[in-house]
């Protein structure tokens, strides 16, 4: 398994390209190679495990997926096999965005019912209540979500959990309900960043939507749907870490791609603790020249504080005099870097759903262990910053979601480097 063996304590200075974003290619990928009837092209595609991942339950399904130099054509699956197996579905639950829209185009679908993970339980109950509203009939059965529909009907489905709008289930209802029959109405729909690329993307496929970027989607369902191009939004959750990374190595870093609409919540908190940004047609600039301020982080849907980057402002605040409070509202267990965080030296004290943070002048190199994905990133921006070396484990997580991070960060100075063990 790989490692990353940092030296810290480098000031982090260049350019770094923020890549595509992982969680709008994922349902992208699952749209155009399920509900789409001819070839689609999508540039701007990360090169990540879960793509690759998602990929192979496609051609699993009968798709044919080809990914060069972040474009990725996929030829839509032949409609002979409409079930996704454990051993693919284990790995990755994205792999759940294929339940909608193999029901909708196969009017069947078997998938493996995708296990909790390190963040959570994460259930799936809004996504099968979203189906069976448009008439699905659905049984778990040994492990599998057993779903037939002869035919979907519009309708007016609830999607709000106790954390919530659910940004999987949206996805996986909007995709299903675009070949419906009538018109379904999503109210709370998610409208997080990606949620809104895979809305474009459905237009562009020939799907009609009204009401993108919102928390209403109103969905008419068509007879068919087309292949497309299209090129994925940038990452926003790369996009805050990078900036993280600037502010805790007191670097100055220019994020080329950055979208401004998309990372605003980040953007306030981090100018609010101090840190100075410049915006620019074709990215932003991030520095630290003054001392930083503790603040308090409450994790929300969009357009609040995305819970995807409460591992890493954790980190920033770790590093920052005073005392910070985070608060996290959509995972119900996600504080596993906590522990690792003080393993370098930070101060961190967790109470149900909150952090405490005293801030300290230092953090100082160690071994640590990624538990999830930005678990992980965290510990090596923690390791970037710390005095001395660090050596983190179960890289792997970190692969799923940050494109090529050894190489990015080593071209603006950081002494990082993979070992293969
Ligand atoms: C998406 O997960 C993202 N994943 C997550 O990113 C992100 O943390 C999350 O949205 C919230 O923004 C992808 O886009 C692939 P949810 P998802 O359904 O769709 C509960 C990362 O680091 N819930 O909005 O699974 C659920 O347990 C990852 O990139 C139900 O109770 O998130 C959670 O507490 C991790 N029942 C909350 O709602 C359901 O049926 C939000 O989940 C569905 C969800």
């Amino acid at each position: 398994m790989d490692k990353l063996l940092i030296n810290g304590g480098k000031k982090l200075k260049g350019t770094i390209d923020i890549s595509g974003s992982k969680n709008a290619a994922l349902p992208i990928i699952v749209a155009a190679g399920i509900l789409g009837q001819s070839k689609s092209i999508i540039t701007n595609v990360p090169h990540l495990t879960d793509v690759k991942m998602l990929c192979s339950l496609l051609e699993k399904l009968g798709a044919k997926t080809h990914l060069d130099n972040n474009q990725l054509t996929i030829e839509p699956i032949d409609q002979t096999s409409y079930e996704a197996p454990y051993d693919l579905v284990r790995k990755m639950r994205a792999s759940i965005y294929v339940l909608g829209p193999l029901l909708a185009r196969m009017g069947r679908a078997k998938v493996s019912f995708p296990g909790g993970c390190a963040i959570g339980p994460r259930p799936i109950d809004l996504h099968l209540e979203g189906l069976k509203r448009l008439g699905a009939k659905i049984e778990v059965l040994g492990g599998y979500i057993d779903a037939h529909a002869d035919s979907l009907q519009g309708t007016d489905v609830y999607l709000k959990g106790i954390f919530g709008a659910s940004v999987g289930a949206t996805a996986n209802v909007m995709m299903a309900a675009t070949l419906g029959q009538g018109t379904t109405t999503i109210r709370p729909a998610a409208c997080e960043p990606h949620i809104t690329d895979l809305a474009r993307f459905l237009i562009k496929m020939g799907a009609s939507i009204e009401g993108v970027g919102t928390t209403e989607l109103k969905i008419h369902g068509v007879n068919s749907l087309n292949g497309t191009h299209h090129s994925v939004l940038s990452d926003d959750i790369e996009t805050g870490t990078f900036m993280v990374a600037a502010a805790m190595t007191k670097g100055d870093l220019f994020l080329k791609g950055a979208n401004r609409a998309q990372v605003q919540a980040v953007t306030e908190k981090l100018v609010q603790i101090g840190v100075k940004m410049s915006w620019q047609n074709d990215g932003v600039r991030i520095w630290v020249d003054r001392q930083l301020n503790p603040t308090d982080v409450r994790t929300d849907v969009y357009p609040g504080f995305p819970t995807d980057m409460q591992a890493q402002i954790m980190g920033l605040l770790s590093l920052v005099s005073g005392v910070s409070v985070i608060t996290e509202t959509i995972h119900q267990d996600r504080f596993m870097h906590v522990a690792e965080l003080n393993r370098l030296g930070a101060n961190i004290r967790v109470d149900g759903n909150m952090a405490v943070i005293h801030g300290v002048s230092q953090l100082s190199g160690a071994p640590v262990m990624a538990s999830d994905l930005r678990a992980g990133i965290v510990l090596v921006l923690g390791g970037l910053a710390a005095q001395g070396q660090t050596l983190v484990s179960r890289v792997y997580h970190i692969d799923r979601g940050y494109e090529k991070v050894e190489a990015k960060l080593s071209a603006v100075g950081a002494d990082i480097r993979r070992l293969n063990t």
